[in-house]
């Protein structure tokens, strides 16, 4: 029986078909996806941290109001995925344990800070615009709790990139001071987000066997060109420069040659020695602790309710 399932689970990804929870599946497919998925829930939950911060200092009430709505879509992202990866026999509570231990990741590009007003558009262009890119071909993943949920979240997000888009836009086409801190927002995250799809190909430990499994669709180069080649176009009707003086057009490749991110930086800042890595995560530790009374009375109301039922 052994032999068949896992004829039958090449089948299936074969027919690039769904992966459900109750079917049975590689232990290091179950892994693999858990630590993704978990990953991508963790990222969520600290993304609220550099773009909370200025909420109570946004520049007007409109401004604030969507603000809110966004940063508390997050939130909404990070639920949703830790929902997704349970399906896989994991509690949400043991996630939240290894994310605090610094024994699972969350993406590098939060622990960068947000120094001015400009940099909540430029996280909306470029880093939400790089999660887009990242993750519409996840809708197409071959586990299918993760594939539905990222049909949702790629929604949101393609309103969270416009969002930011048109706050960069308005400030371009503002007073010089503000074109000069668009600009300048957009020097400092535009490496960083080339860098959040991760190391090259060369270097990638996962992606040959995720992409076998149909988990990732494309390599970590190949949507990181799709990404340079889509903001090129975008940076010109903003009226900002993208900070690469090598970014060209390439007639024989039918792409833009650019300037890599500095990979070397990306490796510190994962393990764990980025500008923000400290705060961010005594922030969270901090929200986890204070957050206890809440996690206590929900669940002494759901005992409640469920006395009530057996009655
Ligand atoms: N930040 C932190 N860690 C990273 C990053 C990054 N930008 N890129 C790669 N890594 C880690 C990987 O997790 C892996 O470490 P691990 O083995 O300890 O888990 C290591 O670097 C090697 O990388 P890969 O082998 O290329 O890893 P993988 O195949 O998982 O690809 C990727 C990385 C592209 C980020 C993939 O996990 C993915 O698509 N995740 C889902 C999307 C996501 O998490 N987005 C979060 C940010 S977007 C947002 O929330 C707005």
């Amino acid at each position: 029986p052994g032999a068949d399932l896992a004829a039958y689970f090449a089948e299936i990804i074969a027919a690039d078909q769904k992966i459900e929870p109750r079917d049975w599946m590689p232990e290091r497919y179950r892994r693999t996806l858990i630590r993704q998925i978990a990953q991508h829930a963790h990222s969520e939950i600290i993304g609220m941290q550099p773009e909370g911060n200025w909420i109570s200092r946004a520049p007007s009430l409109k401004r604030k109001a969507i603000l809110l709505a966004k940063v508390q879509d997050e939130a909404g992202h990070g639920l949703y995925l830790y929902a997704a990866a349970e399906t896989l026999g994991v509690s949400r509570d043991e996630l939240v344990e290894l994310l605090l231990d610094g024994r699972q990741k969350y993406s590098s590009i939060f622990n960068y800070p947000t120094l001015t007003w400009a940099d909540v558009g430029a996280i909306g262009w470029l880093v939400d615009g790089a999660a887009i890119v990242n993750q519409v071909p996840l809708c197409r993943c071959s586990y299918g709790p993760y594939a539905r949920a990222m049909i949702r979240v790629c929604k949101e997000e393609s309103f969270h990139q416009r969002q930011g888009y048109e706050l960069l836009h308005t400030l371009a086409h503002g007073t010089p001071a503000q074109k000069a801190m668009a600009q300048d927002a957009v020097d400092r995250w535009w490496y960083p987000s080339l860098a959040m799809f991760g190391p090259p190909d060369s270097d990638s430990t996962h992606s040959a066997q995720s992409m076998a499994w149909k988990i990732k669709r494309f390599s970590n180069d190949e949507l990181r060109q799709r990404f340079v080649d889509m903001c090129v176009g975008q940076a010109e009707v903003l009226g900002l420069t993208i900070p690469d003086p090598d970014l060209r057009w390439n007639d024989e490749r039918g792409a833009y040659d650019f300037t890599q991110p500095d990979y070397d930086e990306l490796m510190r800042v994962i393990s764990g020695d980025g500008p923000c890595n400290r705060q961010r995560m005594a922030h969270r530790r901090r929200a986890h602790t204070e957050g206890a009374w809440v996690r206590e009375a929900a669940a002494a109301y759901a005992a409640k309710q469920r006395s009530r039922e057996k009655v």
